[in-house]
């Protein structure tokens, strides 16, 4: 009986691929105000295959972590680098709290760096989003900036950014 709670519990993480592609756009309609036309999902996902995750739970995609690689000035270190940028990460509210946001984005880091050979990793949250916050200070980031009305609804973001 433990031993089958424990299975319901497991995660696997693996990249996504285009046939994910619809019910990744379904979880970040659930779970973000910012959402994307299927272009800009697919560039992504043909770019930046390596460091586009998704986790599966009993085979079912229960979050993703998108990411795309640029070339620009870093916030860690103020010289031009290649960027890691995480553009978008979700994981359905049911399924929180379990380590999948985390191991979300340790396993796109990690491909920022080992595929794309990237050197620093950032991104914007919301200034409320306690919980993306938290998660993303416990892998070692670090609020670099604050951008004034960043989102459409008027919230100012953070910048939090990692070297790698
Ligand atoms: C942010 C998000 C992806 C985290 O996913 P998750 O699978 O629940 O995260 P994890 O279980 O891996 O949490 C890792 C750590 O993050 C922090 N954390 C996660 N959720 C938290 C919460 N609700 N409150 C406080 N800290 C939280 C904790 O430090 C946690 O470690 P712990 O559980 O050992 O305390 C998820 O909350 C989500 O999808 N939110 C909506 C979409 C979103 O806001 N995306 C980020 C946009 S920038």
């Amino acid at each position: 009986m433990g031993e089958l709670l424990e299975k319901k519990y497991e995660f696997t993480i693996r990249n996504a691929c285009e046939m994910d592609l619809d019910k990744i756009i379904e979880i970040n309609m659930k779970c973000l105000p910012e959402h994307y036309p299927r272009f800009f999902w697919l560039e992504h996902l043909r770019k930046w295959n390596k460091a586009f995750f998704v986790a599966e739970i009993n085979e079912e995609i229960v979050g993703y972590v998108m990411c795309r690689v640029e070339i620009g000035i870093g916030h860690i270190k103020p010289w031009i680098r290649k960027l890691g940028h995480v553009i978008s990460i979700a994981v359905l509210e049911k399924f929180r709290r379990r380590g999948i946001g985390k191991a979300l984005m340790i396993s796109a880091m990690n491909a920022l760096k080992k595929e794309y050979n990237v050197s620093e990793v950032y991104l914007e949250v919301r200034i409320s989003n306690i919980p993306a916050i938290r998660l993303y200070e416990q892998l070692g980031f670090k609020k670099v900036k604050i951008i004034k009305s960043y989102y459409l609804d008027g919230e100012d973001a953070y910048v939090m950014a990692k070297e790698l």
